[in-house]
């Protein structure tokens, strides 16, 4: 047994068992955090991870999330004095993380709190129809006295007069999202959402109640909304510059307006099918980034590792584009045996590592010299085979010019046996090596 960064660790692979499922080293330990717990999203990793990887930063250090998802790492490294910039390549995950990082003025939560008020009360005056978002079987997600309520909720805040100090109407929208996700008929048992069998509540919108005594409740619960995150605005406020900037981190040159990133800490997606936008579409749609299935698919096709709607038959028509092999032992056996159960999930994994080869060589351009870097990764499992995704990205950052590549296992993911998450550890070299294939192949 040897002393890992986050707990004592078994390092002799199979007896990885006695790590457990360490459930503060997911979103789940966030929840209660400020700015952090807006919005429950199951893209974002643990908190108390990114902090202890952030204990030994000294006044230098800058920061890189390339993977910013709900932006946990900007905003850790934020509130800790640290500079961090971020990329994202989801819109609304870059709206959302720029506003935790925004500094509001002292006045800001009180004028959150005032403006929602006037907001229920309005709801409760008769109104046709309001808007709602064209979000495929919406009627699967709310009945219709509370899509009524809801609908009613965005009108307001979209016509709040007299206009409102800056920040408030997005705040706003943090509080109605957490409402409008509070009073649909999903469950987040599992690592993802699903819909609700039976079990009807008032909470869950199944219950039968009048539309004015429904307004009343969804309103009640804005109200509250709003005044936690006013609340939430006074902890752990950002402290030092951080921005997350909107783009593909294949092609970090292009996105980034700075070089020298003292340290890369970040968790990529995962290679194992779980597509994002599925679980925040709701939110995508209700605040006008989606307006409908094709261009969530889409969406979906430009992020590394997803599959939602039309971007899995995109993914039928992918080869290979020449970026080089996969520098891992028996890879083309491992996509080979994955092919084998489904054709299109071999193709899947062989993308996602071309991918992530991409981005490390675009990683490579921004950094400084003897910059660390901190992946944290899953392992998956297709049908019987094994996906080692912290061996391959150890590979990977080998194959890149990295130096002093590590693999730490942390916890386990699920009840089943073989899934872990890992941080993968690496070191950009002081000088930096000549080579020929550093220019990152065209995405
Ligand atoms: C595991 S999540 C990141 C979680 C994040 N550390 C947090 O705590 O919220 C991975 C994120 O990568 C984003 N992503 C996927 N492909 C990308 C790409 N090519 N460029 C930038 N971001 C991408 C996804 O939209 C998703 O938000």
């Amino acid at each position: 047994m040897t002393q890992g960064l986050f707990g004592p660790i078994e390092t002799n692979g199979l007896a990885l068992d006695p790590i457990g499922r360490r459930d503060h080293l997911t979103f789940r330990g966030n929840v209660a955090v400020g700015r952090h717990g807006w919005l429950r999203l199951t893209p974002s990793y643990s908190l108390a991870l990114v902090r202890e990887l952030l204990e030994k930063s000294g006044s230098n250090e800058f920061v890189l999330e390339p993977f910013s998802g709900t932006g946990t790492t900007p905003l850790a490294c934020a509130a800790m004095g640290i500079r961090c910039h971020a990329v994202e390549i989801n819109p609304f995950l870059v709206w959302l993380a720029n506003l935790k990082l925004t500094r509001f003025d002292e006045g800001t939560g009180a004028a959150v709190q005032a403006a929602a008020s006037r907001i229920a009360k309005d709801a409760h005056v008769p109104r046709a129809a309001a808007w709602k978002p064209d979000l495929h079987q919406i009627e699967k997600w709310w009945n219709l006295p509370t899509l009524h309520a809801l609908a009613t909720l965005c009108e307001g805040i979209k016509q709040l007069r007299p206009e409102p100090a800056p920040g408030v109407v997005d705040l706003l929208r943090i509080a109605f999202c957490r409402v409008m996700i509070q009073t649909a008929n999903v469950s987040f048992g599992h690592q993802s959402m699903s819909f609700r069998k039976g079990g009807e509540t008032a909470e869950n919108g199944l219950v039968r109640e009048s539309p004015a005594h429904c307004t009343g409740r969804v309103a009640k619960a804005f109200l509250a909304a709003a005044s936690e995150v006013a609340d939430s605005l006074l902890v752990d406020p950002p402290r030092a510059e951080a921005q997350v900037f909107y783009g593909d981190s294949r092609d970090l040159t292009a996105i980034l307006p700075e070089r020298g990133y003292t340290a890369a800490i970040t968790s990529p997606p995962y290679p194992n099918r779980m597509s994002y936008i599925r679980e925040l579409r709701p939110y995508m749609y209700w605040l006008g980034f989606l307006s409908d299935g094709r261009a969530a698919g889409e969406l979906d096709w430009k992020t590394i590792g997803g599959t939602w709607g039309c971007a899995t038959s995109m993914l039928g028509a992918w080869t290979p584009n020449g970026c080089g092999e996969i520098p891992f032992p028996h890879f083309n056996r491992i996509i080979h045996d994955i092919g084998k159960g489904h054709v299109l999930l071999g193709r899947y994994v062989h993308k996602y590592f071309q991918d992530i080869k991409i981005h490390l060589a675009s990683l490579r351009t921004v950094l400084a010299p003897g910059a660390r870097c901190h992946y944290i990764v899953g392992n998956s499992k297709f049908y019987d085979t094994l996906l080692p995704v912290e061996g391959i990205y150890a590979a990977l950052f080998e194959d890149a010019g990295f130096m002093n590549v590590r693999v730490e296992p942390i916890r386990k993911r699920t009840s089943k046996k073989e899934l872990y998450e890992f941080v993968v550890h690496a070191r950009m070299r002081s000088i930096p090596t000549l080579r020929t294939n550093s220019r990152p192949a065209a995405v």
